[in-house]
């Protein structure tokens, strides 16, 4: 069938994958990128398939009713996939309202587009929330997170990530809005903006700078390769069941110290440095506040109703992570320019 989809943040890390895949495996969808390029959307992450006849791309803010509402107008689509979000916990904590902005009223503004165009009309339509394993909070050494653990969100991202996935049910209870949610764990891969832990090590590894872990780097996190995030969505999108949650992970908890560990075991083995060079760059920093001590995914309803799972073991990942990073060093210069410097000044400066 023919699709007009709307993909919102496909020019940030996760979703320039998505619009990557979906894109490329159907050429009969038309597919419309929507972003506002805040610092984390980067239009070179698509350069590969910007040329396409079935991709457009669109400037703009999901927090901006009119401009949604004629977007709808315009393209009449039939199905959102919606991903646009603050997404960096540590500048959730130095600027929470920003957050609330794009993540709580972005997803409410597009809710409400997609409510009104689709009104008497909802067959076939379906609004698809991409959201964060972070709204379950935080775990002690035992247990998983499954899609009935309650909401128990601790970060300003978290919360506003809660309450945007608590508006999403909530419209499709009262005005019965086609939707789905999905709760993913940390992904990692190309893309990906050097503030969070992974590309951020391997920057400042390759750049002889200190690599800064919280605390005792005793906090755990699932990780996943962005790859299989996005052949999940895909599949979720396509064959998910209407009003359900679905929890999507890699069923590979690290210890953030024993991660930066192996990293640098990989980065001295591709750089050509002395076993044990990298891991002397290791620099135990203050914690973040109301850090999240661990996140542990349960996909088995995932797996077991649409029969997808990982595709990757952690270390493979991790290489071609490596690799891709070392061989697109003007992607990097690019990004870790200007503003980025400003905010690694003040993020870790003091710590
Ligand atoms: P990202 O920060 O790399 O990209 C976010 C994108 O959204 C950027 O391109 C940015 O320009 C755009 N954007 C931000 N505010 C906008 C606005 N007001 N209007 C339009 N566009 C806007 O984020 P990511 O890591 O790719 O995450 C994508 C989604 O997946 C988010 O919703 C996030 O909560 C969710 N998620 C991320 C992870 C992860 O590990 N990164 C895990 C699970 C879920
Ligand atoms: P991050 O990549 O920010 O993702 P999230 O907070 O969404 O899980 O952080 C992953 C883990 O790494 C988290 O426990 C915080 C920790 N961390 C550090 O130890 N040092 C850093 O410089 C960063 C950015 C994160």
């Amino acid at each position: 069938m023919k699709r007009k989809l709307l993909i919102t943040g496909g020019a940030g890390f996760i979703g320039s994958h998505v619009v990557r895949l979906f894109v490329n495996k159907y050429p009969d969808y038309q597919i419309v990128n929507l972003d506002a390029l805040t610092y984390a959307g980067n239009l070179e992450n698509l350069t590969d398939i910007n040329e396409k006849a079935n991709y457009t791309f669109e400037k703009g803010d999901i927090t901006d009713e009119t401009f949604i509402d004629e977007l709808f107008q315009k393209y009449h689509f039939d199905g959102v996939i919606h991903l646009a979000a603050e997404s960096h916990v540590d500048r959730s904590i130095l600027d929470p309202l920003a957050f609330i902005r794009t993540n709580v009223m972005g997803t409410a503004v597009l809710l409400n587009s997609a409510r009104k165009h689709w009104k008497g009309n909802e067959n076939g339509k379906l609004f698809y929330h991409v959201s964060t394993d972070e709204v379950y909070g935080s775990l002690g050494e035992e247990g998983f997170f499954t899609e009935e653990t309650s909401y128990d969100p601790r970060s300003p991202y978290s919360a506003s990530k809660a309450s945007s996935d608590h508006f999403v049910m909530a419209y499709y209870h009262t005005y019965h809005l086609p939707a789905i949610i999905s709760n993913c764990s940390n992904n990692y891969g190309s893309h990906h903006f050097p503030e969070k832990l992974i590309p951020l090590a391997i920057h400042n590894i390759k750049n002889n700078k200190p690599v800064p872990v919280y605390g005792k780097g005793e906090n755990v996190r699932d990780w996943l390769f962005v790859e299989d995030h996005a052949r999940a969505i895909d599949v979720i999108f396509h064959n998910g069941r209407l009003g359900e949650t679905y929890n999507i992970g890699g069923f590979n908890e690290w210890k953030n110290i024993d991660l930066i560990q192996l990293l640098c075991r990989i980065m001295d083995k591709k750089l050509g440095r002395p076993e044990g060079t990298s891991a002397q760059l290791i620099t135990f920093v203050k914690d973040r506040a109301g850090h999240d001590l661990r996140y542990a995914i349960d996909a088995t309803k995932l797996n077991k109703e649409l029969g997808w799972e990982p595709s990757l073991q952690f270390e493979e990942g991790l290489e071609k992570t490596v690799d891709w990073y070392l061989s697109n060093e003007e992607w990097l210069q690019h990004v870790t320019s200007g503003a980025y410097q400003q905010y690694y000044q003040e993020q870790y400066q003091k710590r």
